[in-house]
């Protein structure tokens, strides 16, 4: 027998694959659709398990590491959702859990103990799990008939793989032998469950076991209070006022990158704000959840850019600028999350007149710091996103525009930010540290300290009225 040959032998089936895979059985749709249901669920989980601990985290490198991760695990869902809802098989049942003891599997890690046991459950368990269970759906399907699914579990393990040596750095960094022993019994179980529900794709022999929940006995609370490491040893300072600065003609660029890499380092209370809603805002669209994923990364993004600034201006910013919470703490405790949601919009839609987001931009070009120049113009592009996101779904729940402005200044009127009260219970004394930053900029420049932006001393206790709308992060 004659073996097939392609045209001129060219490459033959696109370049998919040769012509033996595209003649081996693979996966029928029903478990194609049946194992990407799966996948589908635990990305949708740990989003939601990966936002929900970015608040409460201390540790600024997780709070970050986790804001990326939930970005990544929401665009891979909305991947999914897209390529099932191709397999003629309506209703889709995307809200409906694969197996109980996937579901177990996923409270378990939601309610690790500790951010040790949770970085060990997600990426050495979850994560290691989705990446076999996607390596085996190439390996077993059909790489012609499939192809749409192949892609999908290709992109997704490029970004699995990065989330996979991120959480090995931290595995590393962070956890002891000790800690691994005392959440061995723990571990075992999140094995127990994959192993009950037949592997995380389902297609092994579920294994006959009765589970006990451990972590998740009790039901899992949000914790909506922000917290931080020791790297932010001030956190209810509001001594330096960055717009007032920033928007007075009389004090020259250089300076003015300062402030403005501290207003983006301060952005990291976007992402402990905007968690809070995701995780108090059950119920809708996919595309819903993705969007503000996206902006909550964005947001995480921006504060690594203004740490990225002081570290290029070789500035010790844990020791030189003292970076609050004060924002996330008022809205997330105070507000309910449409409240929050308004607020955001409210601030956000002020940063697009001209002596917004534009202007930062121009001071960083004349500045003369490439870095600030850079960032202030990304910056600026992902904030004019954010007001789409606004519009596209906190506008349209409010159904109008106008109200939706106005809403959002009352809420923000209507929180305490109780500068006096704070000082007086002895949380902070709203220490003046701009002189010290600011001289170890100059150092740093080979620069004299200029003796009128040395002496800058508004605070956010008086001028707060005036600028009411250039207060906030974002
Ligand atoms: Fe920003
Ligand atoms: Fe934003
Ligand atoms: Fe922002």
């Amino acid at each position: 027998m004659n073996p097939y040959r392609s045209y001129k032998n060219l490459p033959s089936l696109a370049g998919v694959c040769s012509m033996a895979d595209a003649m081996k059985p693979g996966l029928s749709v029903e478990s194609c659709v049946a194992r990407l249901k799966r996948y589908h669920y635990l990305l949708k989980r740990l989003h939601q398990i990966f936002n929900d601990r970015i608040t409460s985290e201390p540790i600024y490198e997780l709070k970050m590491g986790f804001s990326l991760h939930a970005h990544y695990c929401a665009e891979h869902v909305a991947a999914l959702r897209k390529r099932v809802g191709e397999m003629r098989e309506p209703p889709l049942g995307l809200e409906e859990t694969p197996h109980p003891s996937l579901e177990m599997f996923c409270d378990e890690l939601r309610a690790a103990a500790t951010t040790e046991e949770l970085i060990l459950g997600v990426y050495e368990k979850a994560l290691l799990a989705l990446k076999a269970a996607l390596e085996r759906h190439i390996a077993d399907t059909n790489p012609l008939a499939d192809h749409p699914s192949l892609r999908v579990c290709r992109f997704a393990l490029l970004e699995l793989d990065e989330m996979l040596r991120f959480g090995a750095g931290c595995l590393a960094s962070l956890v002891t032998p000790e800690m691994r022993a005392h959440s061995q019994p723990w571990l075992a179980l999140l094995d127990d469950c994959l192993r009950a529900a037949g592997g995380l794709d389902g297609a092994d022999t579920p294994m006959e076991k009765i589970l006990t929940r451990q972590r998740s006995a009790q039901p899992y609370r949000f914790d909506p209070v922000p917290r931080r490491d020791e790297r932010f040893p001030d956190p209810y300072n509001m001594g330096v006022n960055a717009e007032v600065f920033l928007y007075d003609d009389k004090f020259p660029p250089a300076p003015k990158t300062l402030m403005m890499f501290y207003k983006r380092l301060r952005e990291i209370d976007v992402p402990e704000m905007m968690a809070s809603i995701i995780a108090e805002t059950p119920g809708k669209p996919w595309d819903y959840y993705r969007d503000m994923t996206r902006q909550l990364w964005d947001e995480a993004r921006h504060a690594m850019m203004g740490e990225v600034g002081f570290a290029n201006l070789g500035i010790d910013w844990s020791r030189h600028v003292m970076v609050n919470f004060t924002w996330s703490l008022a809205l997330n405790t105070q507000l309910k999350p449409l409240e929050r949601h308004a607020v955001l919009y409210f601030i956000e839609q002020g940063l697009m007149p001209r002596t917004g987001k534009r202007f930062e931009w121009e001071v960083g070009l004349a500045s003369q710091n490439p870095l600030s120049a850079l960032f202030q113009d990304y910056d600026w592009a992902d904030e004019v996103l954010h007001a789409r996101v606004g519009r596209d779904w906190y506008v349209k729940e409010m159904g109008d525009a106008k109200k939706a402005v106005d809403y959002g200044d009352e809420c923000w009127s209507k929180v305490l930010m109780n500068w006096e009260t704070w000082r007086r219970d002895g949380k902070t004394e709203h220490r003046n540290w701009w002189p010290d930053l600011y001289t170890a900029a100059c150092r740093n420049w080979n620069t004299t300290p200029d003796p009128d932006v040395l002496a800058y001393q508004t605070t956010y206790e008086t001028v707060r009225a005036d600028l009411k709308n250039l207060v906030g992060s974002a």
